[in-house]
């Protein structure tokens, strides 16, 4: 019989809600397996595969003894590494003190909030927003405080709505641009227009989560830094290899901000997870360090693809798309799909009709604080998402044929 008083769970576990782009990508794995031909457009991870070099730095690495525990930080020579990427792309100068690599960006965001949270402290960031803003969130006894913004504003943050939603409790106001699930990227006036709003507060910390930065298609990228230098003293910027170099299972993130939460977030990893995998690091200066053609190629892709996807999405009944910056996402409005007659009434109908109606795998707006969209990813060969959209063409004009099921 199972004892329910020795496996009850913490408050804090029970706050949060497991990954739902996971769970969709789990369930569509579920129906390949049994023989549905599943085209999945949920999973946010490059179909690329990370290139040789950066592959045979890890190899030489393990080979020549890198199996060990290594500082927690990191190694010296990453964090230089680090330390001459944000001089080099970003002009941002930081001292290897002001440097922590972690287990992916995701882990640096948490080690973040850890770090600086109090219970009932705030964080505010705009939705749509990255699925694991808000359980971080609160599983680090903070709250979530997600400011809508709309298709109309292209989903980006206003000024007079950051500054409404600030308050006293506010800490941390975290920036992502280009935007998972949007593609949306701000332009360095409107995050000169965020960052003006953040200077009249001097309690709140800025953070920049910019993961997707080599992704954008045409703009150059910026961060809030580059907009706002004054804010370098309350700025803590957060990138990693995940999705640049197609390395999202090496598991390598990296914050840079003040030193004094720079050493508290090492503080926090010291006492969970250690350093991040030791083979993982050298392959990460070998992606930093070595030849960037990949970075062209794979945007090159995306760019080719994303044009497709929107072109199509474009003159589709019931759907209408703001065109991606960057990324591999599109965040289209489908409301003009809901279909009473056919038990239609949400963007989660309309995901699961896609799925099992059309084996289409998406994942539902509502998972990112945005009823009404899905968001498509183009992380699959251009022959996949031919076929992705005819399906989708086909199951939008029945939808909106009002055809009952
Ligand atoms: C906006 C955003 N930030 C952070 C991450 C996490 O990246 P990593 O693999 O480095 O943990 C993701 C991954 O999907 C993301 O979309």
């Amino acid at each position: 019989m199972m004892n329910d008083l020795a496996v009850k769970l913490s408050q804090r576990v029970e706050r949060i809600k497991p990954s739902p782009t996971f769970a969709i990508s789990a369930r569509a794995d579920e129906l390949t397996a049994a023989g549905k031909p599943v085209i999945n457009l949920s999973v946010g991870e490059p179909d690329f595969d990370t290139p040789q070099h950066i592959k045979d730095a890890a190899i030489k690495a393990i080979q020549a003894g890198a199996t060990k525990y290594t500082a927690i930080d990191g190694i010296k020579e990453l964090k230089q590494a680090i330390v001459d990427k944000f001089k080099r792309e970003n002009q941002l100068t930081y001292m290897p003190s002001q440097i922590l690599v972690s287990v992916g960006a995701k882990h640096s965001i948490y080690n973040l909030f850890a770090a600086v949270l109090n219970e009932g402290d705030e964080v505010i960031f705009a939705a749509p927003y990255w699925v694991s803003y808000p359980d971080m969130t609160l599983l680090t006894d903070g709250v979530p405080v997600p400011v809508k913004t709309t298709f109309a504003q292209h989903f980006k943050l206003q000024p007079e709505a950051l500054e409404a939603a600030i308050t006293p409790r506010t800490r941390i106001v975290l920036l992502n641009s280009p935007s998972n699930p949007t593609g949306i990227a701000y332009s360095l006036d409107e995050l000169k227009a965020l960052g003006e709003v953040i200077k009249r507060h001097p309690h709140v910390l800025v953070a920049s989560d910019d993961i997707y930065e080599h992704s954008l298609f045409s703009k150059p990228f910026c961060n809030i830094l580059n907009a706002c230098p004054e804010l370098y003293d309350r700025a803590v910027i957060i990138n990693g290899v995940s999705k640049s170099y197609a390395m999202t299972g090496w598991r390598i993130g990296y914050a840079a901000g003040p030193a004094k939460v720079i050493a508290a977030m090492k503080k926090v990893q010291s006492q969970s997870t250690s350093n991040p995998t030791a083979c993982s690091q050298y392959a990460t200066i070998a992606a930093l360090e070595g030849d960037q053609q990949c970075i062209k190629t794979m945007r090159k892709a995306y760019q080719e693809r994303h044009d497709f996807v929107i072109s199509e999405l474009k003159t589709m009944p019931g759907i209408s798309v703001v065109p991606s910056d960057g990324t591999f996402y599109t965040f289209p409005c489908v409301e003009g799909l809901y279909n009473k007659e056919a038990g239609i009434n949400s963007d989660l109908d309309v995901a699961e009709f896609l799925l099992t109606e059309a084996n289409l795998a998406v994942v539902p707006g509502s998972a990112f604080g945005t009823p009404g969209h899905i968001r498509l990813c183009f992380t699959t060969s251009m022959e996949n998402l031919v076929e992705a959209v005819k399906r989708l063409r086909k199951a939008a004009t029945l939808l909106k044929g009002k055809v009952t099921l």
